[in-house]
């Protein structure tokens, strides 16, 4: 597929993959931009188009890799983007679960103890993410922001070679949408009756759109972030 550009119609972008719209909030972009080209959207907001165009075509395409614009977009509104992605799954997708399971669980939990499974391996899993994203926001990107900081601005007397660099990150960044399809796989294949499928269902669907999301993020923290990072520490150890 050829990536999305500054003239592709915003609406045909969603159109192809409407979980779009939940990451285009993330910039404060909504539904209701007619016909208007992500160029002239990007242009109303005040996004920078390069960036908007690495999350979007990232986003919708998993081979899509931004290698020549790597140079053009700064690591300050990437860390931005990232942590608005945080705060949605902490203050928003995570509780929406939870309380999908907790009623999946009220009202059938004296038929079926077997349910109480299914929640305690979302507990479990709710507090591994959380663990994940703390070390990021606290350590890894005001590391990320250090980094571009001095290198923007030559001031490399505040490099001081620490034991945390982005190899460290990239070394112990772990997959936490693996265990995801565990859960879905108890619920799909082992969760015996009865249970109210609907929900069931919704819950499911909920999962499976945490899941994509929680890969292309990683993706962009993998795939995007750390080289742009170590061209970086590269060019500041170079002055050094
Ligand atoms: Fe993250
Ligand atoms: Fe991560």
């Amino acid at each position: 597929m050829k990536p999305f550009d500054q003239k592709t119609k915003l609406a045909e972008a969603v159109f192809y993959d409407f979980n779009l719209l939940r990451v285009i909030s993330r910039f404060g972009i909504f539904p209701g931009f007619g016909d208007k080209t992500i160029g002239e959207i990007c242009e109303d907001h005040e996004i920078d188009p390069v960036f908007f165009l690495i999350i979007v075509n990232s986003f919708t395409n998993k081979r899509y890799f931004p290698s020549h614009e790597l140079a053009d977009f700064s690591l300050n509104q990437m860390v931005g983007y990232l942590q608005k992605t945080h705060s949605y799954y902490i203050d928003y997708q995570l509780p929406l679960i939870d309380d999908m399971i907790d009623r999946l669980c009220n009202n059938q939990i004296q038929a079926n103890k077997k349910l109480i499974v299914v929640k305690q391996f979302f507990s479990a899993y709710s507090k591994e993410l959380t663990d994940h994203i703390n070390r990021e926001e606290k350590v890894t990107f005001p590391y990320v922001l250090k980094i571009e900081e001095i290198f923007e601005n030559n001031e490399i007397t505040g490099y001081k070679a620490s034991d945390y660099s982005i190899l460290t990150y990239e070394k112990e960044h772990d997959n936490v949408e693996e265990k995801l399809i565990d859960l879905k796989n108890i619920m799909i294949k082992y969760l015996p009756e009865p249970f109210d499928h609907e929900m069931l269902i919704r819950i499911l669907t909920e999962l499976s759109w945490l899941e994509k999301d929680l890969n292309e993020h990683s993706r962009i923290e993998d795939a995007i972030m750390i080289p742009r990072v170590k061209i970086m520490e590269a060019g500041i150890r170079k002055r050094l």
